[in-house]
């Protein structure tokens, strides 16, 4: 939620309280680069203790609620028919309106197994954009991504409110050019998570609804960012301002054949789901939960976490809840842009996204901007960002680099975790990185793994950039 001041200034207002709190430490900045260091330049490779925002992500990490601890107390552990299942079931029924869900450990978990039930090798999966898991899936069925956005989903300052749409018209031409039979499945993923947090609209969900339908094509949602798509629909969508979050998210959730979630986000939980209300396709994927998951009652995760995903399916309509990041986000944006400062406008549902190649136009792609600045963030203010770039993608076939479309240094928002003064730290530390931004060089591998590299992957600063940036740093703001 927002709130307007006397002043007339806008700003979020959190719709809770702290009631458990965890301490934070801020490490000096020669520890910072020393930690930046051994971690290889990679912000995955950091340690918890070297850490002072961490904001890496919105996933697995976000505030529960005083309801979702005591659904986890009151969880009933069974192998097989725990009742606390059947609660989970009965809330995803009321809240998204299916008949038949099955719990996985984890968004890729429910990936892999509709990658995998559903493959067309040698076919393709059209999308409004990848997600790096959905992807590394999809391919390792024989499959290809297409991904089919407006041509300015990529543009990273703009006006269009709806970034995250998928182009009706490219649809068209790629069912014509592979034949339905090759097209795997369509998927539409809420608040495209890789092309910064962008919401599709509802007018254009049902447009590619009817594209599937008129060549019987399988329509798959990714609601991973289910709620906050929502909430974006209400806030900027004509038709949607006087609808609920949770009439807005029944709608959405009946426009698919198949709905799959990490539950790690809008859930604030550990764990995933898919859902249908079609029972051909659900009978088509049950078998094989128990070969990678778990028996149909638990599918990977544990009894505690499903009774807690039950009160947060429920809880995730709440507007204080589904707007709570995007509200931040919003205030966290609109203040970097006004002082110039290269962000992916309008702002999102996930996170403020710096857009790299912008804010450090002398480090060219193949010297991973977005990953330097990700490093270069956190030696200046200690808060962990994530690369969503060059670094994010893996080569091709001949070992050569795939260049991102974009790229970005993601500054994750979880949910009801940091508050407004965080936010300021952050905003104060990024426009200070920006005045010394010449500073910061380029990256360079010195070991990857061959598939999603940006895990485990170590790199080196070339020049030696780190050492620059905190003695710059040190001399204008002392050791903090
Ligand atoms: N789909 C989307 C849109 C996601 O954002 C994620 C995860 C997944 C699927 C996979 O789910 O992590 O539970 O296996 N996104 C996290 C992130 C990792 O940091 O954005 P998972």
């Amino acid at each position: 939620m927002s709130i307007r001041l006397s002043s007339g200034e806008e700003i979020p207002i959190e719709m809770h309280k702290t009631r458990m709190v965890q301490k934070i430490r801020l490490v000096p900045v020669e520890e910072r680069l020393r930690a930046m260091e051994e971690a290889g330049y990679n912000t995955f490779l950091l340690k918890t203790k070297d850490i002072f925002l961490d904001m890496l992500t919105d996933s697995g990490v976000n505030a529960m609620s005083d309801n979702q601890f005591a659904g986890m107390l009151n969880a009933d552990d069974a192998y097989a028919g725990s009742m606390t299942f059947y609660e989970f079931a009965k809330a995803v029924e009321d809240v998204l309106g299916y008949k038949h869900v099955m719990n996985a450990h984890q968004g890729r978990a429910a990936e892999h197994l509709i990658a995998k039930v559903f493959a067309k090798p040698g076919g393709v999966v059209p999308t409004n954009y990848h997600f790096t898991t959905t992807k590394a899936h999809i391919e390792l069925q024989g499959m290809q991504v297409l991904e089919i956005y407006f041509d300015d989903a990529l543009k990273t300052e703009s006006s269009n409110l709806f970034k995250g749409n998928m182009d009706p018209s490219k649809l068209k031409n790629i069912i014509k050019k592979y034949g339905k039979d090759k097209i795997g499945f369509v998927r539409m993923e809420a608040t495209t998570n890789l092309i910064g947090g962008q919401p599709f609209s509802m007018k254009n969900l049902r447009e590619i609804r009817q594209i599937c339908n008129e060549n019987q094509l399988m329509m798959v949602l990714d609601g991973s960012l289910l709620c906050e798509n929502a909430y974006l629909i209400m806030q900027r969508e004509k038709g949607y301002e006087n609808k609920t979050v949770a009439e807005i998210v029944k709608e959405m959730c009946s426009i698919p054949d198949l709905y799959y979630m990490s539950g790690r986000k809008n859930t604030s939980v550990r764990g995933g789901m898919i859902a249908t209300n079609n029972e051909k396709l659900f009978e088509q994927i049950k078998p094989w939960l128990p070969v990678y998951e778990g028996f149909i009652t638990y599918g990977g995760m544990s009894m505690r976490e499903i009774g807690a995903m039950s009160v947060g399916v429920r809880e995730m309509v709440d507007p204080g809840v589904a707007g709570c990041s995007v509200e931040q986000i919003k205030y966290f944006v609109n203040k970097l842009s006004k002082t110039g400062i290269p962000v992916v406008t309008p702002p999102g549902g996930l996170a403020c996204h710096l857009d790299a190649m912008k804010f450090l136009p002398h480090v060219p792609q193949s010297q991973y901007p977005a990953g330097a600045l990700a490093a270069a963030l956190y030696v200046a203010s200690g808060i962990r960002t994530m690369e969503r770039g060059t670094v994010s993608m893996d080569r091709d076939k001949d070992g050569k680099d795939v260049f991102a479309d974009v790229e970005l240094t993601r500054i994750a928002i979880p949910r009801r975790v940091y508050s407004v003064s965080h936010i300021d730290y952050a905003i104060d530390r990024i426009q200070w990185l920006y005045k010394h931004r010449s500073l910061v060089k380029g990256l360079k591998f010195v070991s990857e793994p061959p598939v999603l590299r940006f895990f485990f992957g170590r790199l080196t600063a070339l020049d030696n950039w780190g050492a620059n940036l905190r003695d710059a740093y040190k001399k204008e703001m002392g050791n903090a």
